[in-house]
């Protein structure tokens, strides 16, 4: 089948979050199964792209009421990435650092969507599947459909991925004319609650819906940020596909951004020397357990009752444990987690910024991650960490549910009930307990590196749902 994947970010062009890495992976495995899966983004000034060769393969303009756009549909030469990527530039728009949070990312996010649909319905192409991922991608399910210049396009069986339901895409109807011609007796697709929501229209339009884990389903039908009533009435045509993890990766034996590599085998060696990098570089004491965050500091993520969890763990288990922080988001907590480290000096640091080698570095010397989030569609650190041998220690939601077993019911991680700082303390004592019992921790962390996450299974549930909706069509 031939499928395109249309994305605001796709590792390793353009990441932000966890979105770049199932993008960037999962088109690979759809590919190993023999299918054409090829990814879509805008061409934004990332390094990847100045580094990279590009052919133009077609150009044409487009119009966003009354601006004018001429757009470049380039395609990635080398093939690199395991399919094949195709760039939208419209240097105006996206040839900034960033991928997301300007003024104008409404315009910047139409514009690549109406480029793209001109391309396929310009050069005549018929693909199979065209798969949306978030609110970036959402009004392709409804332009396929009802505006006049896609007709060529309108019986494609379009599909929607929620990685992230908070995060809508609203924008005023006095833009709507933003939106090439279409029938306007559908205007009603587009609108929720006055205004028009991209991720409602796609939720109503596309397809077929899918979110990133089972439980994340099961939760948004009760709270997704005004859109749960939808959800509810468009559940027949829903359905959770847990992500997997880019395995060829986030593989500690050969992961070249490791201090050093380890399997099974020798993961106590292996794991012992990334943490006394880690350690020594970050003035940490290697024989202490080291407990990490890696994330956006971000409410959503638990991120902001790091401070006070830092603090109260730090002062009860006084020189027992260490904590490394690394991320970056809302700017007063990022001040915070900098400002306590005088405090804990040789037991506590913080590394603002993201940093993907560092990342790798830190799941493979930490012992336990800390996940304490609110919302987390699927989460694919727990999955790194596990793979790592590191102990996940998260709040039971989301794809935290569906991936983490608790040590208690013979599983092998931490689980905990609240996104509250008194259920994070609790399940540290509860780690610092099995760290003490190191023939245990030593099993389950083999346990752990067993686990199966790959895309394999995934790749192959997205292609059944395709083929489902062949067979409608
Ligand atoms: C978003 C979600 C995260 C998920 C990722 C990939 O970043 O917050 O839970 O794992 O998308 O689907």
């Amino acid at each position: 089948m031939e499928i395109y994947h249309i994305s605001a970010e796709c590792y390793p062009v353009a990441k932000v979050g966890g979105l770049a890495d199932v993008v960037g992976a999962l088109p690979k495995y759809q590919n190993d199964l023999g299918h054409k899966a090829r990814v879509v983004v805008p061409k934004y000034g990332t390094k990847f792209n100045q580094e990279n060769n590009f052919e133009i393969i077609h150009s044409g303009s487009l119009k966003l009421g009354m601006f004018d756009f001429n757009y470049e549909i380039q395609k990635e030469k080398t093939n690199v990435l395991g399919f094949e990527l195709f760039v939208v530039s419209i240097p105006a728009l996206f040839d900034r650092p960033n991928v997301y949070s300007y003024d104008d990312d409404t315009e910047r996010f139409l514009a690549f969507q109406i480029a793209f649909l001109k391309w396929l319905s310009e050069t005549n192409q018929q693909p199979d599947i065209l798969h949306s991922h978030d609110h970036h991608t959402g009004l392709i399910p409804f332009m396929v459909q009802f505006c006049y210049d896609f007709a060529s396009l309108k019986e494609t069986p379009t599909v929607l991925t929620i990685h992230n339901g908070q995060y809508q895409g609203w924008f005023d109807f006095d833009k709507i004319d933003y939106i090439p011609e279409f029938n306007k007796l559908k205007t009603g697709f587009l609108d929720w609650n006055n205004i028009i929501n991209p991720l409602a229209t796609a939720i109503k339009c596309a397809w077929k819906v899918t979110t990133v884990s089972p439980s994340y389903l099961d939760e948004i039908s009760f709270e997704m940020n005004g859109l749960e009533d939808l959800l509810r009435l468009e559940r027949p045509k829903s359905i959770g596909i847990l992500n997997g993890i880019d395995t060829e990766i986030w593989n500690p034996k050969t992961d070249p951004m490791l201090e050093s590599n380890y399997d099974l085998k020798d993961f106590k060696v292996g794991k012992r020397k990334n943490k006394q990098a880690l350690c020594d570089q970050f003035n940490l004491d290697v024989s202490k357990p080291l407990f990490t965050f890696i994330g956006r500091l971000v409410d959503e993520k638990g991120a902001d009752l790091l401070p006070e969890i830092c603090n109260l763990a730090l002062l009860a288990h006084p020189k027992e444990i260490n904590i490394f922080i690394l991320g970056s988001g809302n700017p007063d907590l990022e001040m915070k987690l900098q400002e306590i480290k005088s405090f804990h000096q040789g037991n506590y640091n913080v590394y603002i910024g993201y940093n993907e080698k560092l990342a790798h570095q830190v799941y493979a010397g930490a012992d336990f991650l800390l996940m304490p989030s609110r919302v987390e569609p699927c989460g694919l650190n727990q999955m790194y960490s596990l793979r790592y041998g590191t102990i996940p220690i998260v709040r039971r939601t989301g794809g935290l549910k569906d991936t983490v077993i608790d040590i208690g019911d013979n599983g092998f991680g931490i689980c905990h009930e609240q996104t509250s700082v008194s259920d994070v303390i609790y399940s540290i004592n509860r780690a610092v307990e099995l760290y003490q019992n190191q023939e245990k921790t030593e099993a389950i962390i083999r346990t752990t590196m067993q686990i199966d996450h790959s895309w394999n299974k995934a790749a192959q549930e997205y292609i059944n749902v395709y083929q489902s909706l062949k067979t409608e069509k």
